[in-house]
């Protein structure tokens, strides 16, 4: 039982390449953020587990005995347990949501409430422990988009700058920290309904997806080999292969039919100013990102951007 208040924070992460390539086993490379979401745990008497997350106005409380008393398959401690549909369905009927709740915050209520029941919470994190951390994220990511990667929680888990393959990380020792300009389009996205239309298009078409996907890795792999190279002092010219192919991979992404019309816009207002995006994640509307090149004079700032809430 958790005796004192604790704070945790993870950073927010944007995937350079290899999203949706990355569910079908290729490579992607990702990067943490400094931008942190923050958590605060604080223990309470009055027999209730107060949820808030002002950032999407959820607010709920449920009765710590109600939510003991469930099925004890939840309080199974130990290893880390893959939630089954029976449980979902069951944390459904407990979260108690209208029924207009939006998908969103449903989803999040699901994963807090499926990890709330299934951890048992420490205050220093030891190697051990950020692998525990990074299998239960996972299963968080299960209970909200189903087919997960596992990249999401990896690179949240771990920081720094990733390289992603079937279930391996390994890190990106030698990256320079590239100055990225990252856009909300606060347009919705829906991973689950976006990853299993990848993989429809690819039983659809296979033979025009599959090089896609196959297309997107070798962008990976380029990228990497391109960062490694690019150390302590970066070299314009390799900006520019940065650049190129942020460009390719935006093409295949659309041509997955994950990119979106705001996208779109924030890629050719960004080029009109010699700059380069790309969706990031999910892309379904979501967030793009836009490589900003150190020390050009004139050049933008994530100040001087203000982009529009929707176009
Ligand atoms: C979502 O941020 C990244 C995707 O590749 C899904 C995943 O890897 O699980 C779209």
């Amino acid at each position: 039982m958790l005796s004192e208040v604790l704070l945790v924070s993870a950073p927010g992460k944007v995937i350079l390449h290899g999203e949706h390539a990355v569910v079908h086993g290729k490579v992607a490379l990702a990067v943490a953020l400094n931008l942190r979401t923050f958590l605060r745990l604080e223990p309470h008497s009055n027999g209730k587990v107060d949820l808030s997350l002002p950032n999407i106005g959820i607010k709920r409380a449920w009765d710590v005995a109600g939510l003991q008393s469930l099925d004890t398959s939840f309080l199974e401690q130990g290893d880390v347990t893959t939630p089954t549909p029976e449980q979902v369905e069951k944390l459904k009927d407990v979260a108690g949501l209208p029924d207009d709740c939006a998908v969103t915050e449903r989803l999040a209520v699901l994963a807090f409430l499926y990890l709330y029941l299934s951890i048992c919470r420490k205050q220093r994190w030891t190697r051990e422990d950020l692998e525990l951390i990074n299998k239960w994220a996972f299963q968080g990511e299960r209970v909200i988009h189903g087919n997960p990667s596992g990249v999401d929680n990896a690179v949240s888990t771990w920081g720094g700058a990733l390289r992603y393959h079937q279930g391996k990380i390994s890190s990106l020792k030698r990256s320079p920290a590239l100055q990225i300009l990252l856009t909300n389009t606060k347009v919705p996205r829906n991973t689950r309904a976006l990853v299993a239309g990848v993989r429809n298009r690819l039983l659809k078409f296979p033979e025009i997806v599959a090089p896609l996907l196959t297309s997107i890795d070798a962008i990976s792999l380029e990228c990497e080999r391109v960062l490694g190279e690019m150390g302590e002092a970066p070299a314009p010219e390799q900006y520019l292969v940065l650049e190129e192919l942020i460009d390719m991979n935006q093409h295949h992404l659309n041509a997955l039919g994950v990119g979106h019309a705001s996208l779109d816009q924030l890629c050719q207002v960004t080029r009109a100013r010699g700059l380069h995006s790309k969706l990031t994640g999910a892309g379904g509307g979501g967030c793009g990102i836009t490589l900003l090149k150190p020390g050009i004079p004139g050049g933008w700032s994530s100040q001087k951007w203000r982009p529009r809430s929707r176009p």
